[in-house]
């Protein structure tokens, strides 16, 4: 059997399926963008999904900002827009 969790992101429960990365989570649940770009506030989530653009940074349990398709997500992890 799946193992199933939840984190929380800007307040909201999020369900993961065990091994899926932040990013992947958040997708999963609609959520297709979390941050905004430093000039013009444009909107930014996944877009290479391997860890090259940048472009998912999320910080997890208030730590430094961190790629979200890179980080797997563990059971309780609260998740900010950076
Ligand atoms: S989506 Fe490009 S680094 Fe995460």
């Amino acid at each position: 059997m799946t193992e199933r969790f939840e984190i929380v992101f800007e307040g909201r429960a999020v369900p993961v399926v065990a091994g899926q990365s932040l990013g992947a989570a958040l997708h999963a649940a609609g959520i297709r963008s979390w941050r905004t770009t430093r000039f013009g506030g444009r909107p930014r989530g996944l877009f290479c999904g391997i860890g090259v653009c940048f472009d998912c940074l999320v910080s997890v349990n208030g730590a430094a900002p961190e790629r979200a398709c890179l980080t797997e997500a563990a059971p309780g992890d609260e998740v900010s827009a950076t």
